[in-house]
């Protein structure tokens, strides 16, 4: 016997379970599954069969289907929950901090374990994972209110507190209620709770790493605080002009306009260079930044794909590619390593078009690959080109 299944109870709960629908779009009904949960928490304590079998007649979906969801999230109790539900953050920067002593001393000082219930019905315990306030470690809630900084005799006096009719004080949030009322609460229906503490008291282990990045001047490379933040309209200004450009441009697209051909020809040149050659030669995001041209330092950059084109480079023979054993005196011997890596970058001139375009084995369309030498280890056993090894003839 639940107090849902009481016809007066489960009259009210019928209006207040109209009034959650009522917030979810037309034909969105399901999506209120969430609180309509809570809400018969907040009649039975936990959510009950007769709970199950509400929601789902309210909501026209299966109770399997109501059972599944409620199952799955912890803050469901699948068991009558007690007046107050402490939970004592156990998760690693809490437990190293004291949260495990804390949990144990609970435990043992309560005769209950996880998720159980004291003999008169007052408190349930819990050990829970992060509850979102590492900051403060070790914390624990009490009906998910919380309690900063606890040590195992803080708990054991807040606990004992509760069982004395008291309601000690929350570090920051609303005043305690029943885990009904909480319940009642999360489902939508708010209460007059008011706020125990001003909620900027206490925000100091939030700031502390702030104040050390200050202290010690560390800050996101790149990154100012004083940069200032453009205004919507400057932006707008700034784009409009590069969003017309296209409509002018476009009777003359079949035709290489001097203007569009400008920025290509700048990587085209820049390809050139020894500078080019070695950001195509290397497989790190770090290499082709080098490669872009200095006179384009505003341009925007194009987000670039790993190539892994000079691994592959020196044979165009699938069987070869795969990792071969290295040997003493091989990994430098072959000269077709140090010449490959230029060959990408030959594929195309426009950088953007390259990272698209260039075939993931540059021999496929660089004849001038050369063969490894004769003296050089065997073809089958040449090792794949070192990257390395690359940059190192480029330097
Ligand atoms: S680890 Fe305890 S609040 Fe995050």
């Amino acid at each position: 016997m639940t107090e849902l299944t009481d016809e007066t109870v489960r009259a009210d709960l019928v209006e207040q379970a109209a009034t959650i629908v009522a917030r979810y779009p037309e034909g969105r009904s399901r999506s209120a599954l969430l609180p309509m949960l809570h809400l018969v928490q907040s009649v039975d304590g936990y959510v009950s069969p007769a709970g199950i079998a509400f929601c789902a007649e309210q909501l026209g979906i299966t109770k399997a289907e109501v059972a599944a969801v409620a199952t799955f999230y912890t803050m469901y109790k699948r068991r009558p929950t007690g007046e107050y539900l402490v939970s004592v953050c156990t998760n690693t920067m809490c437990g190293v901090l004291g949260g495990d002593k804390a949990y144990e001393a609970l435990s043992e000082y309560l005769e209950v374990g996880h998720d159980q219930t004291t003999e008169d019905g007052r408190i349930t315990l819990e050990h829970a994972e992060c509850l979102a306030a590492c900051d403060y470690a070790p914390v624990m809630t009490v009906n998910y209110e919380y309690f900063d900084q606890i040590d195992a005799d803080s708990a054991l006096t807040l606990v004992k507190q509760l069982q004395d009719g008291e309601r000690p004080v929350p570090s920051r949030g609303a005043r305690l209620c029943s885990f009904k009322q909480i319940s009642r609460e999360l489902a939508g229906f708010s209460d007059d709770r008011s706020a125990v503490a001003d909620p900027m008291n206490g925000i100091e282990p939030t700031v502390a790493g702030n104040r050390v990045a200050e202290e010690r001047r560390v800050s996101v490379p790149g990154y100012y605080p004083n940069t200032p933040i453009p205004k919507k309209a400057d932006q707008d200004a700034k784009s409009a002009p590069a969003k017309a450009a296209p409509a002018k441009a476009a009777p003359a697209a079949a035709a290489p306009a001097p203007a569009a051909a400008a920025p290509a020809a700048a990587p085209a040149e820049a390809a050139a260079s020894p500078a080019a050659k070695a950001a195509a030669a290397t497989t790190s995001d770090e290499g082709p930044k080098t490669a872009e041209p200095a006179g384009d330092a505003a341009a925007p950059k194009t987000p670039r794909r790993r190539s892994s084109g000079p691994l592959v480079s020196a044979t165009a023979d699938p069987a070869k590619r795969r990792p071969a054993k290295r040997t003493p005196g091989t990994e430098r011997s072959a000269p077709a390593v140090a010449q490959a890596p230029a060959q990408p970058a030959q594929a195309t001139t426009d950088p953007q078009v390259k990272d698209v375009e260039t075939p993931e084995n540059p021999a496929e369309t660089s004849p001038t690959v050369p063969e490894p030498a004769a003296d050089s280890k065997p073809a089958g056993d040449a090792p794949p080109a070192d990257p390395r090894n690359q940059n190192e003839g480029q330097k």
